[in-house]
């Protein structure tokens, strides 16, 4: 059997990463309201700790998003017909063999598009694709917040994002990159979402602080590769691991805060950042969706949703959408 290796294009380098970090990190950390973009968190121990928060028993939504996939993955084939299977935030592209198995039985797979800002992960997972699967496989390294106009065009896409990742920007953000899956998929594609939905918040609140402190680490994990890449002394044992349900905006909120008063220093920027007791910094949120919320945002971006799914717990929703008109 010919197999052929996956390419990498690299739309961020090392000096792109550090520049945008240098500009993410003073702009966050320079002010009062002390926040860092998520992106960050997703360094190659992040990564693995992401790996590891997917099996925790609080952390359902990765359980209830794979059950869903298996379920519809043959409807989906079947209603796409997809050659492309273009994957955003794809990490380990563990859940997505369902969809590739399916489109691969439906017979209209020919290449498969990797997108992360992670490398190593994403390079993984791109050797892992190649070797399962007889089809072209490219790997982009891009943010998905500036690259995602550099996705190869053409054929019957199905762009995929998958692990509520989606909650994980603001509704500006969210809306900006809908209209850019919208002008990617094209006429003929189509864009599959996975999004979490609102539940007990004592739930949510349990798979965002997990009893054996892997979410904590992870969170932690940002101060390390701030300290890493811009050569900074934050102490991430200073910071304690804080998760706040906010009921009005409908999102989870992860922050570090301080226990005590210290100043850390940013060695490139040569930037000193002073924390008062309790000052926190805010590292994410996740959005937890309503019923009708995302077909709402779908169509601000003109986009229509032609069929959704949730899993048997009611937990979590995956929306199957094509460019409406
Ligand atoms: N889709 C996988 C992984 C979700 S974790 C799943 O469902 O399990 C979020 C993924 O998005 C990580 O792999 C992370 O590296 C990636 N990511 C985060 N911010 C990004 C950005 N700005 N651009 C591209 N990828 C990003
Ligand atoms: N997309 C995931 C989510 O919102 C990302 C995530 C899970 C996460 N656990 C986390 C991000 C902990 C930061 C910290 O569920």
């Amino acid at each position: 059997m010919m197999r052929r290796r996956p390419t990498l294009d690299v739309l961020v380098d090392s000096t792109d990463r550090r520049r945008a970090l240098c500009v993410d990190v003073e702009s966050g950390l320079g002010g009062p309201d002390k926040h860092i973009p998520p992106t960050w968190f997703y360094d190659e121990a992040g990564s693995r700790l992401f790996d590891e928060i997917t099996r925790l028993p609080e952390y359902y939504p990765t359980r209830a998003e794979r059950s869903i996939l298996a379920e519809a993955a043959r409807e989906i084939a079947l209603e796409t017909r997809a050659d492309t299977l273009v994957e955003i935030g794809s990490g380990t592209s563990e859940k997505t063999r369902l969809l590739l198995d399916a489109l691969a039985e439906v017979g209209s797979l020919e290449r498969v598009v990797l997108f992360d800002i992670s490398a190593d992960v994403l390079t993984e997972a791109a050797a892992e694709l190649g070797r399962r699967y007889e089809v072209d496989v490219h790997a982009l390294v891009g943010d998905f917040r500036r690259h995602v106009n550099r996705i190869p065009r053409g054929g019957r896409q199905l762009w995929v994002f998958l692990g509520g990742t989606i909650g994980n920007l603001t509704p500006p953000e969210r809306h900006d990159l809908l209209c850019e899956f919208e002008s990617g998929i094209g006429r003929e594609g189509h864009v599959l979402v996975g999004t979490d939905l609102r539940k007990d918040p004592a739930r949510l609140l349990a798979a965002y602080d997990d009893a054996a402190g892997v979410t904590a680490a992870f969170n932690r994990n940002v101060l390390s590769v701030i300290n890493h890449e811009l050569n900074a002394d934050f102490d991430p044992g200073a910071f304690e691991h804080c998760v706040v349900w906010d009921d009005a905006e409908g999102w989870i909120e992860m922050r570090l805060r301080a226990r005590r008063a210290h100043t850390v220093t940013v060695g490139d920027l040569g930037v000193a950042v002073r924390f008062e007791p309790a000052e926190e910094i805010l590292t994410e949120i996740s959005a937890k969706f309503t019923a009708g919320q995302l077909a709402g945002e779908l169509a601000g971006a003109g986009l229509c949703p032609r069929h959704a799914w949730v899993d048997e717990q009611g937990d979590f929703r995956l929306t199957l959408a094509q460019a409406a008109g």
